[in-house]
């Protein structure tokens, strides 16, 4: 499948707010988002694997003061925003979404899959 402009490299800074766009996950409309930790974009389906909410505090705040820990904002599961594994609290274990996220010539692409996918009206949040 062809890849999709999510946002611009000078969108995301090391640690910082999430850039947030919308998915289609298995056919339900749904939002996904970028963060750059360690100098890589990490991107994650915005769904929290305890309860299907959405992970932020405030819109684009995922990430805690380390800059390194995604903390859901409803009960407070924790994953390694490097990998979306669950490091502790109601995710017992069981991960975040990843998805397919390249980063070249100064801006953000991500390769849909079978399972999430482009809606028709755009990836805009
Ligand atoms: S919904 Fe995320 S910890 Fe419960």
């Amino acid at each position: 499948m062809s890849q999709i402009q999510v946002c611009q490299s000078s969108d995301l800074s090391e640690g910082g707010i999430g850039y947030r766009f919308r998915v289609l996950y298995n056919g339900e409309e749904t939002t996904a988002f970028a963060v750059r930790v360690d100098n890589d974009v990490r991107c994650f389906l915005n769904r929290c694997s305890h309860v299907p909410v959405e992970l932020d505090w405030n819109y684009g705040e995922f990430l805690d003061d380390s800059g390194r820990i995604i903390v859901c904002a409803t009960h407070g599961a924790s994953y390694d925003a490097t990998d979306g594994n669950c490091l502790g609290g109601p995710c017992s274990g069981n991960p975040l979404v990843r998805l397919a996220i390249e980063e070249k010539d100064g801006a953000v692409y991500w390769t849909p899959s079978e399972q999430i996918t482009v809606p028709a009206d755009g990836i805009e949040d």
